[in-house]
């Protein structure tokens, strides 16, 4: 049977920073940012927005009513949950009117998430081919004023309609994972901010790629020439690239031809950030978006990484068609996003809800967002769907 990803959505919140403003702000060269990591601007997400609303916005942009009654599934991957027992993917159910007889659950291990969801989506659809389930990646990057991280940070969502028959990309079988007891990247509960071993994460999300690859080259019998790109994990575009290079460097032919389809590969995630475990299908996106290169039959090798480590290779198929699932203006609506002032950025950015002895919110303002959140009472968080 052949199983894999139907639809794909995106949604990211309404501010944008360029880094060109921040880096004058940090008084640090912008090339810095720009050739250094390869990044351009960072999506804002205000205090109305989180993993639901932003899950939520993704989903709905892709989803039919029909969908919405076959849906049997929903799986969050996610680390910036907005609840430590109730899963988002409960939330956005009831959001989207999914059918009521389905399993909503949140999956977490950092960037690698949605990749598990993916995977567990595959296994579902294998057992009951009628069915379809909804993946949702949603993530708010947050690292701190000043930090090393920050000029990496975004805030966004990828939602993905896995089936069988799908209408844009076939999954193969040929799937091989890595774990890492390591602290590169983490946050204790404690933190309201992850803790980072930046130059370590580094090598890290390299060493775990190349020691992968030559596993996956193993057991598969594939090439980096057998495909036609690669979508990785992009914490920020410069280490994506780096990862390539790595595996890359002996075929320089090879090389080559996967570099160009790379940067057409990270058009969006120059200008939305890091959304951690959403990165790497922001990716996908970008490519089937952006590039004019690919054609039906085209095999895609992923990777994913998430710090602590997991890391996992495997690939899939385009099917005939799939142009016809894609959205010709994301660009545009990108560019209509609210620019804002580093002084508004930090202000938005690292604002917090404050809640009175009653469990309500006092400080949440209007948002004329599809989804928002609207208020907390007595501790429970309160959703608007328009
Ligand atoms: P840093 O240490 O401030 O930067 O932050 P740097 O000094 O390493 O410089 C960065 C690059 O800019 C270097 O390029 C410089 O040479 C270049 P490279 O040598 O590496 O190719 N540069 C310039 N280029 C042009 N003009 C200039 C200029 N100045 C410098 N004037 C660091 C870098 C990665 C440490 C920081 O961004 C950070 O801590 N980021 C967060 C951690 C991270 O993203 N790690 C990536 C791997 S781990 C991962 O992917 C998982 C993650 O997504 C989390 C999860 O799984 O949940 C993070």
């Amino acid at each position: 049977m052949k199983i894999g990803i139907d639809k794909i959505g995106f949604a990211a919140p309404g501010y944008v920073l360029d880094l060109a403003d921040l880096a004058l702000a940090r008084q640090v060269d912008p090339n810095k940012y720009k050739l250094g990591l390869l990044q351009s601007q960072m999506a804002v997400a205000p205090i109305t927005q989180d993993i639901v609303t932003l899950g939520a916005q993704a989903a709905q942009a892709i989803l039919t009513n029909e969908d919405k009654a076959q849906i049997d599934m929903i799986i969050v991957g996610t680390e910036s949950s907005i609840d430590q027992s109730k899963a988002a993917a409960v939330f956005i159910h009831g959001l989207l009117g999914i059918n009521p007889f389905a399993r909503s659950i949140e999956i977490k291990e950092a960037c690698y998430g949605a990749t598990a969801g993916l995977v567990l989506a595959k296994s579902h659809i294998a057992q009951s081919p009628n069915s379809k389930v909804l993946v949702i990646a949603s993530d708010i990057a947050k690292y701190g004023i000043a930090s090393a991280g920050e000029p990496t940070q975004g805030a966004g969502a990828v939602a993905m309609l896995v089936t069988a028959d799908p209408a844009i990309m076939v999954l193969h079988d040929d799937n091989v994972c890595q774990t890492r007891d390591i602290m590169d990247f983490w946050r204790p509960n404690e933190d309201k901010y992850p803790r980072v071993d930046g130059r370590f994460s580094t090598v890290q999300y390299t060493d775990c790629l190349t020691t992968t690859f030559a596993e996956y080259q193993k057991r598969t019998g594939k090439k980096l020439a057998d495909f036609a790109a690669m979508c990785l994990h992009i914490p920020f575009s410069k280490q994506g690239l780096k990862g390539l290079q790595a595996i890359g460097k002996e075929d320089e032919a090879t090389l080559d031809r996967l570099t160009a389809r790379f940067h057409e590969a990270i058009v969006y995630n120059k200008l939305v950030g890091n959304i951690y475990t959403g990165s790497i299908f922001l990716s996908l996106l970008s490519l089937l978006e952006n590039s004019q290169a690919l054609k039906a039959g085209d095999d895609i090798l992923f990777y994913s990484y998430g710090s602590g480590a997991v890391c996992e290779l495997f690939s899939g198929r385009l099917v005939e068609g799939y142009q016809n699932q894609l959205d010709n203006n994301r660009l545009e609506s990108l560019n209509q996003r609210t620019p804002l002032t580093v002084e508004d950025y930090e202000a938005l950015f690292f604002e917090e809800i404050q809640v009175d002895e009653t469990g309500k919110a006092i400080n949440i303002p209007t948002d004329e967002a599809d989804f928002a959140l609207i208020d907390i009472q007595d501790h429970k968080r309160i959703y608007r769907k328009k």
